[in-house]
Order: structure tokens, then sequence, then C-alpha cells
């Protein structure tokens, strides 16, 4: 028998889908880094595939394949906990499997059509057959109805599964979750032609998902890894989601006024908006010191340690991406000068990697040590497992690395054309090219290449990781009751 190979006997029947999600998130993880480098170097050397990838194709490629991917790694989350959560099988296993295939296939018809005919006359066959023109969700029409009926057979499958099995605290958060979630995505599927209410609309999906209904979905599988990686008591975990989710929609959805505070919606969002987007770091404290409390209390002793670290990874992270860096800028009196510049790039990097990059990481590497065996995954690995180390500390710095640079110019940017040059259309363009913003771009680009290639390499440790190992895992039950 081949040892500790990916053997697909050691999954359960939500699993082996699961990880088919998994390997799409992670191709199409590397596909946005690509076209961020592209559209990175654009700024640099504007003439740069001028005419064949335009920067707003680049940018559109690289922001769709971060949402995409995110959401395939969530499904793929979901899909990996549901049995051993609910206690029963998935009850349509080729079900999912079939969903999975149409919801790839699409996703790459999208893609193409993306890249080779880009765009189209302004009418309704290019809403519907090209791209909507909603930033994140460009997805033609088409492609939209057919991702809400793929998401629906999902949550039907994962819903009809605790339903059949048994509940618990966390799947009964995940499931309402979800449907939140869905709903959600109905709100930037309608045709307005006034720009305002478009966007007033748009936000919903946008700021609600990430906000919200993302920030609760990384509860439930922060929860579920904690118990997983340390052996953490379900009770306590399962109080604090509570406590978090509590927080997060306490804050988080009148937070969404930090999107009305320009865009021709009345005035009383100011208010509104900067009060409770001020509230939304605090549930973030709070996952930090949960991730990190629960992992003292265990003093560290655990099954996965790639795994553990990117979760640890996650808590900082989204306490830094989205908690700080989001309030640095959300008070209307300093949005008025940082608003769509740079600065929203560097709080955009930090946040979606931090927050969700990271856990999604960490759940892969759950993931990967149950394939091929439950194999040993802590201390002691061969090479003193260098590749998860050096992937780990090359993406982190990259990103942070990228964030820094990119707040320097969105502060140039503020300063210049805002405070100075009065928001005119001549100050836009002389605060983009002034030495600080110059540098700042030039910085991204050599922190973006790191950034790329620690993803090379946590695409390679993923794949290697384990191999041939005769150790079993660490149960992690018994070090909790002997920590
Ligand atoms: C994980 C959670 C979060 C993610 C992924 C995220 C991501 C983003 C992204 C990508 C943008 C740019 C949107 C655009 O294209 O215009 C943005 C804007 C913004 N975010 Fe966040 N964010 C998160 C949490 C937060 C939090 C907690 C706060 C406040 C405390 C915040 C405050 C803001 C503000 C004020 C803007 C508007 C920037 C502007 O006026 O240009 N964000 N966010
Ligand atoms: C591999 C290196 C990367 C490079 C060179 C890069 C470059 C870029 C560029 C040039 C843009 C357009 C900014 C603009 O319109 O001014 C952008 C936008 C964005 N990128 Fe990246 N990126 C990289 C990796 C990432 C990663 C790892 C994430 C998150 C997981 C990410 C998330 C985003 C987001 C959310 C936006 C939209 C920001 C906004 O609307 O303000 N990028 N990136
Ligand atoms: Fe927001």
């Amino acid at each position: 028998m081949n040892v500790a190979a990916f053997n697909s006997a050691n999954l359960n029947s939500g699993q082996k889908v699961a990880v088919k999600y998994f390997a799409v998130a992670m191709i199409l993880f590397l596909a946005q880094c690509l076209f961020g480098l592209l559209a990175g170097l654009q700024f640099i050397m504007p003439d740069f595939l001028y005419n064949i990838l335009d920067f707003n194709v680049n940018r559109m490629v690289h922001i769709n394949a971060m949402v995409v991917w995110m959401l395939y790694g969530f499904i793929g989350s979901v899909y990996w906990l549901v049995e051993e959560e609910s206690g029963t099988e998935l009850v349509g296993a080729k079900l999912a499997n079939l969903n999975f295939w149409i919801l790839t296939i699409a996703v790459a018809i999208v893609v193409v059509v993306y890249l080779f005919v880009q765009t189209g006359p302004g009418t309704k066959e290019t809403l519907w057959l090209i791209n909507e023109g909603r930033e994140y969700i460009e997805a033609p029409r088409w492609a939209d109805i057919g991702i809400v009926v793929c998401v629906l057979i999902f949550f039907y499958n994962v819903a009809a599964t605790f339903m059949k099995g048994k509940w618990s605290g966390i799947s009964g958060v995940l499931v309402l979750d979800l449907v939140a979630l869905a709903g959600l995505y109905l709100a930037g599927m309608f045709y307005t032609t006034n720009i305002s209410v478009d966007q007033y609309w748009w936000w919903w999906v946008i700021h609600l998902w990430v906000e919200a209904t993302w920030e609760v979905l990384v509860g439930c599988i922060m929860a579920w890894g904690l118990m997983k990686t340390l052996g953490a008591r379900r009770k306590i975990v399962t109080t604090w989601l509570y406590i978090e989710v509590a927080l997060m929609f306490g804050s988080g959805i009148l937070g969404l006024g930090h999107h009305y505070f320009w865009i021709g919606t009345p005035e009383y969002w100011l208010s509104i908006g900067g009060f409770f987007s001020a509230l939304e770091p605090i549930p973030l404290v709070a996952m930090v010191v949960h991730a990190v409390y629960d992992s003292g209390r265990h003093n560290f002793r655990n099954s996965n340690h790639p795994a553990l670290a990117w979760l640890i990874a996650h808590a900082f992270g989204n306490f830094f991406g989205a908690g700080v860096w989001g309030f640095m800028h959300t008070l209307p009196q300093i949005n008025l000068y940082t608003h769509g510049t740079q600065w929203s790039a560097s709080h955009g990097h930090l946040a979606f990697f931090g927050a969700y990059a990271t856990i999604i990481i960490a759940m892969i590497y759950i993931a990967v040590q149950k394939w091929r065996g439950d194999v040993w995954m802590s201390a002691d690995l061969p090479d003193n497992g260098w590749k998860w180390k050096w992937s780990l500390g090359l993406l982190n710095l990259g990103v942070v690395g990228m964030t820094v640079a990119l707040l320097i110019s969105g502060y140039e940017q503020s300063f210049v054309e805002r405070a100075l040059g009065g928001s005119t259309w001549a100050a836009y363009f002389s605060a983009q090219a002034t030495p600080w913003f110059m540098q700042g771009m030039h910085w991204r680009m050599l922190f973006g290449v790191m950034t790329m290639i620690g993803v090379v390499l946590l695409l390679w440790d993923l794949v290697t990781i384990g191999k041939g190992e005769t150790r079993p895992a660490i149960d992690p039950t018994i070090a909790a009751a002997t920590a």
C-alpha cells in the first residue's frame, strides 16, 4: 500500500466534494495574483499590454478571481465539516458533485469571455452575456442566475444533512448565515439607471457580505478549526461564537453607512455610518482573544501546525486588515480625504487576505492532513517543514509590504489631490505623478512578487506535505485533557 498518499478512501463523501472545491480555489488564488501583478505593472508602465489586456480587464479578473476562490473555499469548508458536525452522511453527494462541475464550467466560461471578449456595446445583451459592470461581481446575468441556482443546491444539501442528522450551535449559526449570504447576492442582480440607487444596493452585497455574513461564516469555521486542531471544548468555542455574531451584526449591519457618505444618499448616513462602523473592530478583537487564549490554554499543543499557524494569522489579519485599517478611514471627517484612494486598496488587500485567504488556507491544511490518512503534522516535519514556514512568512510579509506601500501612496493622494488640490480633475492626476506615490507603486510590485513566490511555495507544500509520513496525527482531545 502506498503510505500517506492522497487517498480518497480516507474522506467521507462531503469531504470528497470539498477537496475539489479547494483545488479550484487554489488555482484561482494563483490566477488572482498573476493578474494582480499585471495590473500593478500597468501603474508603472502604462503602455504595458495596452489594447490587449487593459488595466480594467486585469483588475476585474484579479478581484473576481478573488471573490470566486473565496466562495469556493467557503463552500469547500462547509462540505468538509458537514458530515462530522451533523453525524450523518451528506444527503446528496451525487448532486453536490454535479453542482461542482456545472459551477466550475460556468466560471471558466465567464473568465474566457472576460479575457477574450472583454467589452461589448452598452446594451442589454452585453449585460446578459459579457459583463454586468458591478465591481467584484461583474459576472454576466446568465452566470448570476446559474450561481444562485448552484448556491441553492449547496444550501439544500447542507441544511438537509443537518436536518437528517443533528444540529449544534455552530451548524445553527452556519445555516442561518448561509441564508443571509445567498439572499444578499440578489441585491446585486437587478439593473437601475440611477447610479446612486445602483450603488446603494450593490453595497448590500459587498459590505454586508464581507463585514457581516462572511465574518460570521469564518467565526463558525474558526470555532470548528479550534476544536479540530487544539481539541478546544465545544461549549467554549460556541459561547465565543455567539458573542462574536452578536457584536458583528450589531456593528456591521448599520456600519454599511460608511459606504453611503458620498454617493448621493441622505446625510444622516454620515452619523450612522461613522458611529456603527467605528464599533466594527470590537468583535474582531474578541476573535483574536478567543483564538490566542484557546491556543495558550492548550499550550499550543495541536495536531496540525500549519493549520493552527494560519488560524492565528487569520485572527490577527482580520483584526489589523479589517479592524485597524478599516477604522483608520471610516469616520466621514477622514474618509472625505481618503475615499477611493490607494488608502482603500491598502485596506482592501490586508482585509481580504488577513480575514479570508488565511482561514481558507488553514482549512485546506486540515483537509490535506486527513486526505493523506490523518498523518502527523506537528513539530519535526521532514526538512523542518521549511515549505509551509517560508510560504507563511513570504505571503504574510508580501501582503503587509504591499499594504504599507499602498498606504504611503494613498496618503500622498489624500494630501496632494484632496487637501492641497481641492479634489479637482487636475489634482487627481498631479497626485499620481508625485515621487512618493510612484515609489509606493514600485514597492508594491516588489512585495507583490514576494507574495507570488509565497503562493507558489504554498501550492507546492499543499501537494507534498505529509507524503510518505508514517507517524499518526496527535489526538488533540487527549492533548487537551492533559493541558
Ligand atoms: C474582512 C472585512 C473587510 C473587508 C474584506 C473589507 C474590504 C474592503 C474593500 C475591498 C474596500 C474597497 C471597496 C471599493 O472597491 O470601493 C473597502 C472599503 C472600505 N472599508 Fe472595508 N473591509 C472590511 C472591513 C472593514 C471594517 C471593519 C471597516 C471599519 C472599521 C471598514 C471600513 C471601510 C471603509 C470606510 C471603506 C470605504 C473606503 C473608501 O471610501 O474608499 N472595512 N473595504
Ligand atoms: C500578488 C500580488 C498582488 C498585486 C501585485 C496586486 C495588485 C492589485 C492592483 C494593481 C489592484 C488595482 C488597484 C487600483 O485599482 O488602484 C488590486 C486591487 C485589489 N486587490 Fe490586489 N494584488 C495582489 C494580491 C492580492 C491579494 C493576495 C489580495 C487578497 C487576497 C488582493 C486583493 C485585492 C482587492 C480586494 C482589490 C480591490 C481594492 C479596491 O477596490 O480598493 N490582491 N490589486
Ligand atoms: Fe464596509
